[in-house]
């Protein structure tokens, strides 16, 4: 597999030690910022030079499509989703972004769509930290889904948001739901925090229809994502206690591996 990258933070440099655990890609491109490229060079050609026979650093789109890659992983937020995937999808090159809670931005949704449309290529949305997106998306297809998500997460995750103004997080002794209303609205309104509820959005009842529900919660054993479907075919409640990832405690550590998944799916002989 020739294997594109954008980013090279913690979700992309976990799932290159993953890879260089297994058989080495063909090719592997990375885009990064300008001026990020000696450091990441550094990594790349060392601790990481068992992911990929050929190795090389890019700055734009246009570089990563020069290396003819068969698939491009987006994993650096929703700023590089919208500089870089369109002209991905448009030359007909399947994109999975990990930016999933990028799509509550109706324009950059309708822009990726229709640039997927246009190159014949698929915009691929992996389940990332939440599960069962497999069922919820085959629900969907029949209609009539009531989808409630609650996320639970320890006071300190919730630093630097606009949960901040409307608890004293520091001194929360037990849980408190400071956020209910749509996942369009959480999303919008809690970005850094967006990727589940969108994916729950996407792939069931859509970000209008789709409850949320935010927790503060000091006794949380980690991030929680709880979320019940009700449809006329079945109904179901889940709840995923996640591990943080090693190089990013917002970054769920099964993302990483929902990331490899969908590799391993593309390289394999099977998909599941
Ligand atoms: N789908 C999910 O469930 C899920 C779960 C966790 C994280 N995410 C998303 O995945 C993304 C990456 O997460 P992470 O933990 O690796 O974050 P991170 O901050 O460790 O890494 C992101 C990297 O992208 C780089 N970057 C940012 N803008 C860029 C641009 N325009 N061009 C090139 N590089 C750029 C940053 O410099 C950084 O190195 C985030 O958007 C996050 O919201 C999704």
């Amino acid at each position: 597999m020739r294997l594109g990258l954008i980013g090279f933070g913690n979700i992309a440099t976990a799932l290159l030690g993953l890879l260089a655990e297994g058989a080495p890609l063909e090719h592997l491109s990375v885009l990064v910022r300008p001026g990020a490229a000696p450091e990441a060079r550094r990594r790349l050609n060392g601790e990481l030079a068992a992911a990929a026979r050929g190795r090389r650093l890019v700055e734009d789109a246009a570089g990563l499509l020069a290396d003819r890659p068969d698939l491009v992983v987006e994993c650096a937020g929703h700023a590089a989703a919208s500089a870089h995937a369109p002209a991905v999808l448009r030359a007909g090159v399947d994109v999975v972004l990990v930016s999933v809670g990028a799509l509550a931005d109706p324009a950059l949704e309708a822009a990726l769509r229709a640039a997927a449309a246009e190159g014949g290529a698929r915009l691929v949305l992996p389940a990332g930290a939440v599960g069962a997106i497999d069922l919820l998306a085959a629900l969907g297809a029949a209609g009539g889904l009531a989808v409630r998500y609650r996320g639970t997460k320890p006071p300190a995750a919730w630093a630097g948001t606009p949960a901040a103004g409307i608890l004293d997080l520091a001194a929360l002794a037990e849980p408190k739901v400071f956020f209910a209303g749509t996942a369009r609205e959480a999303a919008l309104a809690y970005p850094k925090n967006a990727n589940v509820a969108a994916t729950l959005a996407l792939a069931g009842a859509g970000f209008e229809a789709t409850e949320v529900e935010l927790v503060a919660d000091p006794s949380a054993p980690g991030n929680v994502h709880e979320y019940s479907v009700a449809s006329p075919l079945a109904n179901y409640t889940i709840r995923i206690e996640n591990q943080p990832s090693p190089g990013n405690a917002k970054t769920s550590a099964t993302t990483i591996y929902s990331v490899l998944r969908e590799i391993r799916n593309r390289r394999g002989p099977v998909a599941i």
